[in-house]
């Protein structure tokens, strides 16, 4: 009964708005503030609209689904103060756009003379002025797609035009407020080999890199998928990047935000909501040359910075202060024609500003001429498909390399005195062979003999920390093998696990800090022995373990297992976790709001790789402050991780009786349905982000004579507009950061709403946090009526939340 009403109302809105429709205007026409276009589709719609807080307005075309997204701004510099716009479109085919006094505020200024235009806004989004008389492609006299702003649409190119020197190019907006030209550019940079970039004013500040006939080099993410078909073309005439969708009732777009970050968004119906597909801020090594020339980055590594082999760090005492920029210089200098290449893989391709490149030639051809030329120092294939083809040379320093597991190879000059060192020479010049072949036979011989050694050690005294050290080499170690300790070394470690030793319980067993023979010291985490897993089981599991490597995870250094007892070897973390600080009255203000950001970053990225990057797949399932350790420069690393999967016994499936987490991070549907997904982390992100924002636990919290939990207290005070009252006094004025924190707030909020299609995933969360978009507004969050109030009070959503009853049950319980 209560639809019928909404639903006539709707339909006859629609019929009016249908009748009233057109997609194009002639001469005669105008549109006025007030009056739209349609696409004959009634996908886009252009008309005049206010941004954001903006009182001006912008004649611009936005999707109908969405109608704050706006694909296209034409007075994006010069804004109406009032809605007296009118467009018109001249005899000529000029589209103009008035103000109130006559005077031209736009105009597309549209080149050639026509008999009769014709502009129409098209299904894809395009604004057209054609010849009516004819309807071929030449007489297409203008495009808005030839007038980029800050998205992408597909069917849109990214390049350049060498014969008529048009250049297609993304600039943000100013601000949300403000489709003004911004200070960031998204374009392809034709200097050498093209390549697409993200500019600050005139300065590279990301890089995707060239194109390698299956992607930009830095975006292997891009590769072949059922959403999108890319294509590169690269001709005398034009380069160009231009996407399309295969199915065409998908709506996407590629948006250039205001903080220069892009996010490539697709339209979901279930949510209604634009969901971030892929975006370019993943992680620190994004940055254009974070690690200066001739060093790699890589994330997953720590530090994230290292020289390529044969090139030592410019400025030590930098290196160890975590300013990586000024980067690498050779060992030993070049000595040209004697020189040879060492072989790299898994790379970003360098940038290639100074680069030269042939599309015929072939990777041997390509070798014979960087030899010649004693300024070259690289060279690669220019096509990675099939057997590779192609030849690119870089001049001068190699800059902004990253380790990327579907990266691809390139040959970096050395002087042969360094390849000689190198135990991986596998290509150097020809003259070298048989000092090679001699060298290998004496190098195996040397592993042999190293081989025996280091068993015979290991049987003696276990770990070393030897095996892994000297393979810091590009390309990632896939086969390495996880030391093993015996097990009374790590009783003498941990002196007998002595309760001096005990830094904690977690939840799968106490946790021992233990010092090493060589003095290393080590985090030693006992197993409680009922998981009633198989020692193959287990091995597995925990080699698969130790392949997530991230920034923000602790480090897997070893294990031991021994008849029922089984143990995990971590990384120590010298500041223990996030809980003993923000619970903390005093440790508390060690804290700043910048070093919280930072820690909730990495917290998101950190989650982001386990939820998404990473091949496994990992839901954390019990994510809390306590799981969060800081490493002596305040980096957060979660621990824990992948242990629910592997002692959780039956609950590798979506849903599981025994539940494993901790109550006050829990979302509603895992706590009372042992329902889990990657959505349920998202809830305990958001948990974690409310505490290290209000240094108050979700748990105990009271508020005064209220029940409320620290989410209810948070979205109480969200719905008055009081926000900024939660903050943790302990971190001081706030006044200058108050956007930041608030961002930060509202961001924890949406992650902890209600229903878990509503949250964000981990990616949009990164997303949120780093850029200035618009967010949406949360909805109530879980567990909001917890207790105080009637149950009534909480059904404002249609999907019925756990009873309130059961709720108080597991709390209860947990207690
Ligand atoms: C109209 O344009 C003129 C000239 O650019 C400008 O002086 C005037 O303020 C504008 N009026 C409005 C309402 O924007
Ligand atoms: C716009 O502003 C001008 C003066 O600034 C005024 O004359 C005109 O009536 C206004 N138009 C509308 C539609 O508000
Ligand atoms: C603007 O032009 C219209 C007709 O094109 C005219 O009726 C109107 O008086 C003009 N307004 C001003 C302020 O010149
Ligand atoms: C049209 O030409 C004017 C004057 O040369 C210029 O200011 C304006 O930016 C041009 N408009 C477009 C869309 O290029
Ligand atoms: C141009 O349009 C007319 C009708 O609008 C159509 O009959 C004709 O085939 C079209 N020509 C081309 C080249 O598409
Ligand atoms: C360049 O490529 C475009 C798109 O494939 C094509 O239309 C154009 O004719 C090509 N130009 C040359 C000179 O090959
Ligand atoms: C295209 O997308 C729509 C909406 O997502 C879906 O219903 C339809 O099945 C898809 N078609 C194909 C051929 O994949
Ligand atoms: C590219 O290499 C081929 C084969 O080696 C050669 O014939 C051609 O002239 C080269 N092109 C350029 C532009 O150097
Ligand atoms: C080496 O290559 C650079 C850049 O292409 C060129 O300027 C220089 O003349 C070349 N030198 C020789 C000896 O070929």
């Amino acid at each position: 009964m209560l639809e019928t009403k909404p639903l006539f109302v709707f339909c006859l809105l629609s019929f009016l708005r249908l009748s009233a429709t057109i997609d194009t205007i002639i001469p005669s026409h105008s549109i006025r503030d007030g009056e739209t276009l349609v696409s004959a589709g009634g996908t886009f719609e252009l008309g005049f609209f206010s941004p954001g807080n903006s009182k001006g307005r912008y004649l611009g075309i936005w999707y109908r689904i969405s109608t704050d997204a706006v694909v296209w701004v034409a007075n994006r510099e010069t804004p109406i103060a009032n809605r007296s716009g009118v467009l018109k479109v001249t005899n000529e085919g000029d589209i103009v756009l008035f103000n109130n006094t006559n005077s031209t505020v736009w105009s597309s200024n549209t080149s050639r003379a026509a008999a009769s235009p014709v502009v129409k806004l098209l299904d894809s989004g395009n604004l057209v002025v054609k010849d009516g008389n004819d309807n071929g492609s030449k007489n297409l006299l203008w495009q808005s797609f030839d007038y980029p702003c800050d998205t992408l649409m597909p069917g849109m190119k990214l390049g350049k035009n060498f014969v008529t020197s048009r250049d297609w190019f993304l600039t943000s907006w100013k601000s949300t407020d403000d489709p003004a030209k911004g200070e960031f550019s998204l374009r392809i940079d034709t200097h050498g080999l093209p390549q697409q970039v993200s500019m600050k004013g005139d300065k590279i500040k990301a890089r995707g890199g060239p194109w390698n006939g299956l992607s930009f080099s830095g975006y292997p993410r891009l590769r072949p998928n059922p959403v999108f078909k890319y294509e590169f073309v690269m001709n005398k005439t034009e380069v160009y990047y231009v996407y399309t969708l295969v199915n065409s009732s998908v709506f996407s777009r590629l948006v250039f935000y205001p903080s220069g970050v892009w996010g490539r968004l697709i339209w979901r119906d279930q949510t209604h909501s634009w969901e971030i597909y892929s975006t370019s801020q993943v992680d620190q090594c994004e940055n254009y040359a974070y690690c200066g020339a001739y060093a790699t980055c890589n994330a997953n590594r720590s530090p994230v910075c290292a020289c390529l082999q044969g090139f030592v760090s410019k400025s030590p005492k930098n290196w160890n202060s975590v300013d990586w920029s000024d980067g690498c210089f050779r060992r030993t200098p070049l000595e040209c024609n004697r020189d040879g290449f060492l072989k790299f893989t898994n790379v970003k391709l360098p940038d290639t500003s100074s680069s030269w490149f042939n599309i015929t030639m072939s990777l041997e051809e390509c070798e014979k001429l960087c030899l010649k030329n004693c300024s070259c120092t690289a060279y690669s294939n220019l096509d990675i498909r099939e057997k590779g083809s192609g030849c690119l040379l870089w001049f001068g320093n190699l800059n902004d390399i990253r380790v990327d597991q579907d990266g691809q190879d390139i040959y970096i000059r050395l002087a042969n005195s360094e390849l000689d060192n190198s135990e991986k020479n596998r290509h150097s010049s020809k003259i070298k062979q048989v000092r090679i072949i001699v060298g290998s036979a004496l190098l195996v011989m040397g592993i042999l003999i190293l081989g025996v050694i280091s068993y015979v050690w290991k049987k003696k005294i276990s770990f070393k920390g030897i095996t892994r050290k000297n393979y810091n080499y590009v390309g990632g170690n896939e086969n390495m093998e996880l030391p093993v300790f015996d097990f009374m070394t790590i009783a003498n470690a941990t002196c007998n696990f002595s309760g001096n030793n005990k830094l904690g319980e977690g939840g799968f067993g106490p946790v021992y800090k233990g010092t090493l023979q060589e003095g290393q010291v080590v985090a030693v985490k006992r197993l409680s022995t009922n998981s009633g897993q198989g020692m193959n089981e287990f091995k597995n599991e925990v080699l698969l373990i130790a392949k997530l490597q991230h920034r923000n995870l602790v480090k897997l250094l070893g294990y031991s297992v021994q008849e029922n007892e089984k143990m995990l070897i971590y990384e120590y973390m010298p500041n223990k976790s996030l809980d003993s600080f923000i619970f903390d009255h005093s440790r508390s203000k060690l804290l700043n709001w910048h070093n919280r950001i930072h820690i909730i970053g990495g917290i998101a990225r950190g989650l982001l790789y386990l939820h998404q990057d990473s091949r496994l797949r990992i839901i954390h399932r019990d994510l809390k402050a306590s799981n969060i350790l800081l490493d002596d420069t305040m980096n957060p690393k979660i621990s824990d991780f992948g242990l629910a999967r592997t002692f959780g016994g039956d609950q590798t499936e979506a849903k599981t009786k025994r539940i494993v987490g901790t109550h006050g991070y829990m979302s509603p549907e895992y706590a009372g349905y042992g329902q889990f997904s990657i959505k349920s982390d998202v809830f305990s992100f958001g948990v974690l982000v409310l505490e290290i924002v209000s240094g108050k636990r979700n748990r105990e919290f009271c508020h005064f004579d209220d029940h409320l939990n620290l989410l209810g207290l948070a979205w109480r005070l969200w719905i008055e507009d009081q926000a900024m009252e939660l903050i943790d006094k302990s971190i001081g004025d706030m006044f200058t950061l108050s956007d930041q924190v608030l961002r930060c707030i509202h961001v924890g909020l949406l992650c902890v709403q209600q229903r878990p299609e509503d949250r964000p995933d981990m990616s949009s969360v990164v997303l949120m946090l780093s850029s200035e978009s618009l967010l949406p507004k949360p909805r109530q969050p879980g567990f909001y009526s917890e207790k105080a109030r009637p149950i009534a009070d909480s059904s404002s959503t249609k999907h019925e939340p756990v009873s309130t009853n059961e709720i108080s049950m597991t709390l209860l319980e947990g207690r």
